[in-house]
């Protein structure tokens, strides 16, 4: 068992990775601003309010619990905000990770499992997407990302670090027990926003861009269960305590859906007609972005359980019902 600090555990894929720990039988630690976090996603009490951007918080949370490994998640997380306000990515995502360092390099913590993105790829060259292909993010978020793992790698040669940064495709679905589930405000995400335009929270699902170089024209997109996602975590955590990291891992199926087909099957799923209207695209959104997770597989015996579409979206449409007492 081992006490984890868990930054951002408060928040979508935190949350579920708390929980995940818990039932391996680890000590998840939560530490949250509640900026974007939500009360309602807490698993535990082991709680420490604090902000990254005051380093006394994180050496307090630090020294507060016997931490053996730290799960990095806390960051600003939207694409679209990061094109109009890179200043607030660069800032925030890139000095709370320093912080973070520094505090546990004066606390003696020196293993850290990093939140990373599929975002770090950029326009991808080759479909599905190894962890040798060349990183050149199109949008401030990505570049921060990317940053933030050249920062570990360089803290594990001057300071014997020693970090697993997972790379995720699309989280999506919700504990498959309904306990915790996906929650942004704002909310941009695909799967929730289907689900407010059925319930009328918003008049339609706008479709960003139909004249992709895809199948149907809209982008193709690889949605990992966030359970599975939280899994790695334990599985990372594992190897981490074992044997070390210095390791990237992709985190996705390899199999991709478009927006279109999304739709379809959330429309089987919840027996509902979305209302859709055409959108131009989205600043930063590649055409399509697909998984090669190999590594995964090998190196942390990693296999997705819950993400195929249909769990996917009838998870995610549980969770949704219920947050919003439908
Ligand atoms: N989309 C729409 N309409 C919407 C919302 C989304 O058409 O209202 C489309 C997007 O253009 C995209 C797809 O649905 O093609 C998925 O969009 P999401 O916003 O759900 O997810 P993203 O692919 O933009 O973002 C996710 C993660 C990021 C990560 C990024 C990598 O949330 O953290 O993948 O590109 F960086």
């Amino acid at each position: 068992m081992a006490v984890v600090l868990v930054t951002g555990g408060a928040g979508y894929i935190g949350s579920h990775t708390c929980l995940a720990l818990q039932e391996a039988g680890h000590r998840p630690v939560v530490f949250d601003n509640f900026s974007t976090g939500f009360r309602k996603l807490l698993v535990t009490e082991d709680l420490v309010e604090g902000d990254l951007g005051r380093p006394e918080d994180i050496r307090k949370a630090l020294s507060s619990f016997p931490v053996e490994a730290v799960v990095h998640f806390a960051s600003h997380c939207y694409v679209g905000e990061s094109y109009q306000n890179p200043y607030k990515y660069y800032h925030d995502n890139l000095l709370h990770a320093l912080n973070l360092l520094e505090a546990m390099k004066k606390e003696g913590v020196n293993k850290i499992i990093f939140s990373s993105t599929c975002a770090t790829y950029g326009i991808p060259r080759e479909v599905p997407i190894p962890e040798e292909h060349p990183t050149d993010p199109i949008n401030a978020y990505g570049h921060s990302k990317r940053c933030i793992e050249w920062m570990l790698e360089d803290y594990r040669r001057a300071h014997a670090f020693e970090f697993i940064a997972l790379r995720y495709f699309n989280a999506s679905g919700a504990d498959p027990r309904t306990r915790i589930g996906e929650c942004h405000d704002p909310e941009t995400h695909l799967i929730p926003r289907i689900f407010m335009a059925i319930a009328g929270m918003i008049p339609a699902l706008e479709i960003f861009g139909e004249d992709y170089p895809t199948p149907d024209g809209t982008c193709i997109r690889d949605y990992i269960h966030v359970a599975d996602l939280a899994a790695a975590h334990v599985a990372a955590l594992r190897r981490l305590l074992a044997q070390g990291g210095g390791d990237f891992f992709n985190l996705g199926t390899g199999e991709g859906f478009s927006v279109r087909q999304l739709l379809e099957e959330a429309e089987r799923v919840t027996g509902r007609k979305v209302p859709v209207r055409f959108g131009p695209r989205r600043l930063g959104d590649p055409p399509a972005l697909l998984a090669k997770s190999h590594a995964a597989l090998r190196d942390l015996a990693w296999v997705p359980q819950h993400s195929s579409l249909p769990v996917i979206l009838e998870t995610a449409w549980r969770w949704f019902q219920k947050d919003n007492r439908l």
